[in-house]
């Protein structure tokens, strides 16, 4: 997969080029452009903000280097087009579902915005030529999208084909659309079966497999109805049924 991202702080991408994203990067896996905004700027003070219409506090970044960055990417490509992601605030909530979607592009474009956001031209500009994809992460106001930007990458990456060691290990996710919907993980544990006087669950060292199962799903349930009584809303009898939760 091909990322690109424009932005006008490159270094608070650095982040890229470690852990599990920079060693699918150092593999070939993915094919990670970083673009510096304000290289297409063609005033001495490399301007990419100003006052927005209508009045109003902060600022708005200007429509001609967005363009112009976009412009090169997508010249930069083999004549296809990129997936273009806009995160900010008022997208689409990202999901896991929607870090799927994105892990089965062959190319994306991040366009992370600082100040007020961008001018909306230039998104409704990108859509004539590129899919367009306004995300947010969360319910709370970043100081700009470079950090979004991190949290999608990571998501997306770990999704490739080959770049977690363990191709299933992502299939029990919480999040993850099909066996784990709408429930979150519960708790793990590793060596000593004794740590400060607290002991691994017996169940765990039993090595009864179906009842280590039984007890996963327990707990998860557990989990999902104290931190997030949102998803158990959305619980269907049949899925309890298929967890093997029947009363
Ligand atoms: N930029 C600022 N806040 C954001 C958020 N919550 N999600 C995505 N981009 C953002």
């Amino acid at each position: 997969m091909r990322i690109d991202v424009v932005s006008i702080f490159p270094e608070y991408l650095a982040p890229l080029d470690l852990s599990l994203v920079g060693k699918a990067r150092q593999r070939g896996q993915l094919d990670v452009r970083v673009h510096e905004l304000r290289e297409f700027t063609h005033d001495v003070h490399r301007t990419v903000d100003d006052t927005p219409y209508g009045g109003g506090p902060g600022m708005v970044m200007k429509p001609q280097p967005w363009a112009e960055a976009l412009d090169a990417v997508v010249a930069s490509g083999d004549g296809g087009v990129p997936t273009l992601v806009v995160p900010t605030p008022s997208g689409r909530p990202f999901t896991q579902e929607l870090a799927q979607q994105l892990a089965a592009e062959p190319w994306l474009a991040f366009a992370p915005a600082r100040y007020e956001g961008i001018d909306r031209r230039v998104i409704e500009d990108a859509a004539e030529r590129m899919p367009v994809i306004e995300v947010s992460i969360g319910d709370y106001v970043l100081a700009g999208g470079e950090v979004a930007v991190l949290v999608i990458v990571e998501a997306v990456a770990r999704l490739l084909p080959g770049v977690l060691g363990n191709a299933e290990s992502h299939q029990d996710d919480s999040f993850a659309p099909g066996r784990m919907a709408d429930l979150l993980e519960g708790p793990v544990y590793t060596k000593p079966a004794e740590w400060r006087g607290r002991e691994v669950p017996d169940v765990l060292l039993s090595g009864n497999h179906q009842k280590i199962a039984r007890w996963r799903r327990e707990q998860a349930f557990a989990r999902t109805l104290r931190n997030r009584p949102d998803l158990v809303a959305r619980w269907r009898r049949e899925d309890m049924d298929k967890h093997d939760l029947k009363a």
